[in-house]
């Protein structure tokens, strides 16, 4: 298995259903991936598999050269940056939000009892600046607005400097500003000469920051088309995807998307 991720035919059956049929994918180191699809077309499902937290039904997945199945996930998993909002759900309010970057380094959550090592302090705290967050480091993470609550997620997901970042997503419930911040944001890491490769999750095509390379579409737990973004993404595909006419338009490498009147 080569790819950074790489999946051979899986599938993902729970009882009758399907929530990942017969997907094959191979994600290359440096690539940057967006996921799109409708409510409970398998976005989340195909991230837990790539993160090591489920395994497929049937098909192999390959993970950072391990084969999932015949690794310990536990070795894999720090290797792996993941933010979404179930995680974010797991946390305690009274969570400080230092802590709650910190605590990724040693693949916990909630305050951890040991002494912390000052290059790790150092590096929560790089990483709440660079997110503009810096100044809510004593926060209690039950304070932070949703928008806030976001970026220190993916500070979290980026504490352990993975070579694999996967985003669920991570600019649903900002406003406009939000997300406009944080998409900059994003591209600042996906442009910087280590980024990780990436996997990010959204509904909406607005919400693809500039520097993805690669798209997948999800539907129904099939993949109606994968590879590189400017071919992925098209009117007839988005219209196989979500199953309406749609106009779409892009400008400046970003996109936008309506139905088709
Ligand atoms: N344990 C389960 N048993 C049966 N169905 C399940 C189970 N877990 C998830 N599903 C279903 O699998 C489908 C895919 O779920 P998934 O969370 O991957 O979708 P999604 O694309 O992330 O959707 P959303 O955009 O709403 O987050 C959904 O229809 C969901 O209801
Ligand atoms: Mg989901």
């Amino acid at each position: 298995m080569s790819g950074v991720v790489e999946f051979d035919s899986v599938s993902v059956r729970r009882g009758r259903s399907f929530l990942l049929d017969d997907i094959s994918l191979t994600i290359a180191e440096g690539e940057h991936w967006v996921v799109l699809g409708p409510n409970g077309a398998g976005k989340t499902t195909l991230l837990q598999l790539a993160g090591a937290r489920m395994h497929p039904t049937t098909g192999a997945v390959g993970i950072l050269e391990e084969r999932l199945g015949r690794v310990d996930v536990f070795e894999l998993r720090p290797r792996i940056g993941f933010a979404s909002s179930n995680l974010a759900q797991q946390t305690p309010r009274s969570e400080v939000v230092r802590d709650f970057v910190l605590t990724a380094a040693y693949g916990v959550l909630g305050r951890w009892t040991e002494e912390y090592e000052a290059d790790d302090v150092a590096r929560a705290e790089d990483l709440l600046a660079a997110f503009h967050i810096g100044e809510l480091a004593e926060r209690t993470f039950g304070t932070l607005s949703e928008g806030e609550r976001k970026r220190a997620q993916i500070a979290r997901a980026l504490m352990t400097d993975p070579e694999l970042l996967l985003l669920d997503e991570p600019a649903s419930g900002l406003d406009l500003g939000g997300r406009e911040e944080l998409l900059q944001a994003l591209t600042e890491i996906l442009g910087s000469a280590h980024a990780p490769t990436t996997i990010m999750v959204t509904h909406h095509v607005e919400e693809i920051p500039l520097g993805v390379t690669h798209a997948l579409l999800l539907r129904e737990g099939g993949a109606v088309a994968a590879g590189p973004i400017g071919e992925v993404l098209t009117e007839g595909n988005l219209e196989e995807t979500f199953g309406i006419p749609v106009v779409l338009t892009e400008q400046d490498g970003r996109y936008s998307a309506r139905a088709r009147l």
